[in-house]
């Protein structure tokens, strides 16, 4: 295998590119803003600053939803730009592993296989690779043992839960909840109790910044204020 490699993982709420030659990590988050219906305004992180900001000519959307592609075109366009951006003298010939969600259609799987075969970039080769084995690899876990492992991955719409041992799945479940049904629920709680109507944006910075699972010093509001 060259060094001409990437591994992709296109998530509802961020798209990671590893590539092999330098040993970085692109994580952006995956959203396109488009004006007048069908021009390129940003994409990434910068189309998530617009979202829910932007006026109604500028459309700001997510073309990943329940861990599947929603919009193939913008989807299209996102990976197109991004790979131009980071990756543009190294990228023709190269060879794609893109990690896709086990409980898919094969339609499904074939629009995240098309999405780099028929790019423009001409890649060398374009294989697809189940999620939990990406996340074992990843965690550094000797995936070819014969020990079962568990890999709970929490995404924004989806939990897969999945267990691996011998280099295979034996088991694993989606489930089509993930990070943004807590967001839901701090807008419904604040919504509800408070009579304060928040966006998403706020949920989710709210969420990660007074939000943890671990003990520990306790955060508070003012916290943010400060930060910001
Ligand atoms: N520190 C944190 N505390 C709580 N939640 C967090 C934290 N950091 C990130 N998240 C949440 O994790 C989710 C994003 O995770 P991730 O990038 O793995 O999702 P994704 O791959 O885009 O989604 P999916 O796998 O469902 O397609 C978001 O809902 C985000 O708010
Ligand atoms: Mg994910």
């Amino acid at each position: 295998m060259s060094a001409n490699v990437y591994g992709i993982d296109l998530g509802t709420c961020n798209l990671k590119i590893f590539c092999k030659g330098t040993g970085k990590v692109i994580n952006e988050k995956n959203t396109i803003a488009i004006v007048n219906k069908n021009q390129l305004y940003a994409f990434g992180d910068d189309a998530y600053a617009m979202y829910e900001k932007a006026p109604d000519s500028i459309k700001v959307s997510f073309p990943v939803v329940n861990g599947v592609i929603a919009d193939y075109n913008n989807m299209q366009i996102m990976i197109g730009e991004l790979l131009e951006k980071y990756a543009k003298s190294h990228i023709k010939g190269a060879e794609f592993i893109v990690a896709v969600p086990t409980d898919i259609t094969e339609v499904e799987k074939k629009a995240f296989f098309d999405l780099f075969y028929k790019s423009r970039f001409k890649p060398r080769s374009v294989l697809l690779c189940e999620k939990p084995i990406a996340d074992a690899v990843g965690l550094d876990l000797d995936v070819n043992s014969p020990t079962g492992f568990m890999i709970v991955n929490i995404g924004a719409d989806t939990t897969e839960i999945s267990v691996i041992s011998l280099g295979g799945l034996v088991l694993s479940d989606l489930l089509h909840f993930g990070g943004k049904r807590i967001d839901e629920s701090i807008i419904n709680h604040l919504k509800r109790n408070f009579s304060l109507v928040i966006g998403q944006k706020t949920a989710m910075h709210l969420k990660e910044t007074l939000g943890c699972a671990i003990a520990q010093q306790e955060e508070t509001v003012e916290t943010i204020k400060d930060e910001s």
